[in-house]
């Protein structure tokens, strides 16, 4: 982003990934997942956690949303999964699916906290497991003027919070990344960093029901460079906005900072809305690079979606 390419000398091959078959078979899912159960939530927790994952996979793919079905043409799906921002593992976004390989996705604890009437801490799994999933094509504009269109799928974020009630008080919500630098190169390579990556959002805008919380992308569950194994997707604002990979979800009152913000306060600003007429300090932001064929388009206001949420800044 507002940084040069590195291209570190070192390299992880993705040895523990989950091969697909394995996967869709529940059993030797388990036992693979099982084998792995010392961690954080300890291994009868990784079993339920593993049950739940193999009935989830069975969840894919959803129903595409028709109100959410433009007929736009969709970004290759392989060039979307190995062109991706997600600095814990390298600024190379040609590399971060090949660094991917030592992060583990389950069991993963979520934390819901601060304002809120139900705080709890809940395995991801679970927690997906109590919405209905659907499918939804979104336009999706990276700060750094690269666009795709992408099926996401998820549930909205309002559903979420309609079921953890946030208190009247809360005003805002904060979301936070795992803070794993034994399994993400990246947050090593720069200490300098404020890890762990930290977003937010207004309430009305988590409300919005464009939000989305995405766990699977192109009919699949999300591959990790994606953001497994839970993220959040706000399509009119920058990607920097759409925070990958989540374990906490604060309901607070003050406006909370963000990673890129304490970064370059005047380069990322927290509200983020794509709009064409602004120029980042740095380059233009009036036209966009579809990144599977290269065209080049005009940028459009809220990246498409004024329509939908240019009433929550008070534009009509
Ligand atoms: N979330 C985390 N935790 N770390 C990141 O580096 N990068 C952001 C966003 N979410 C990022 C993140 C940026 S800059 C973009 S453009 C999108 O993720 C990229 O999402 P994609 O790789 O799925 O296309």
């Amino acid at each position: 982003m507002a940084n040069p390419i590195i291209h570190p000398p070192w390299h992880i091959p993705e040895r523990s990934v989950t091969p697909e078959h394995v996967f869709r078979n529940r059993r030797a899912f388990l036992k693979e997942l099982g084998l792995a159960g010392g961690g954080i939530l300890g291994s009868a927790a990784a079993l339920q956690s593993a049950e739940s994952a193999a009935k989830s996979a069975g969840k894919y793919p959803a129903a595409r949303n028709p109100k959410f079905n433009p007929g736009w043409r969709l970004t290759d799906a392989s060039i979307a999964g190995s062109y991706n921002n997600f600095y814990e593992f390298t600024l190379d976004k040609q590399r971060v699916k090949d660094l991917v390989g030592n992060f583990q996705t389950s069991p993963w604890p979520i934390q819901i906290s601060g304002l809120v009437e139900k705080p709890q801490t809940i395995d991801a799994q679970e927690l997906v497991d109590q919405f209905t999933l659907e499918e939804r094509v979104y336009r999706f504009r990276c700060v750094e003027a690269w666009s795709m269109i992408v099926p996401w799928t998820g549930f909205p974020l309002s559903k979420l919070l309609e079921k953890v009630g946030p208190k009247s008080e809360a005003k805002f919500v904060r979301f936070e990344t795992f803070n794993r630098p034994a399994q993400a190169p990246g947050m090593l390579r720069l200490p300098n960093y404020p890890w762990p990556y930290f977003e937010g959002l207004r309430m009305d805008e988590a409300m919005h029901p464009l939000t989305m919380v995405v766990t699977g992308i192109y009919g699949k569950p999300l591959p990790k460079q994606h953001g497994a194994p839970v993220r959040i997707v706000v399509p009119w604002k920058y990607g920097y906005k759409s925070i990958k990979s989540i374990v906490k979800i604060e309901f607070i009152k003050e406006q909370p900072k963000t990673f890129w913000e304490t970064l370059a306060a005047d380069e990322y600003p927290f509200e983020s809305n794509v709009n064409p007429k602004v120029p980042h300090p740095r380059w233009s932001q009036a036209t966009e690079r579809v990144i599977d064929t290269g065209d080049r388009l005009k940028t459009l206001p809220y990246n498409g979606y004024a329509a939908e949420v240019a009433k929550l800044y008070g534009k009509t």
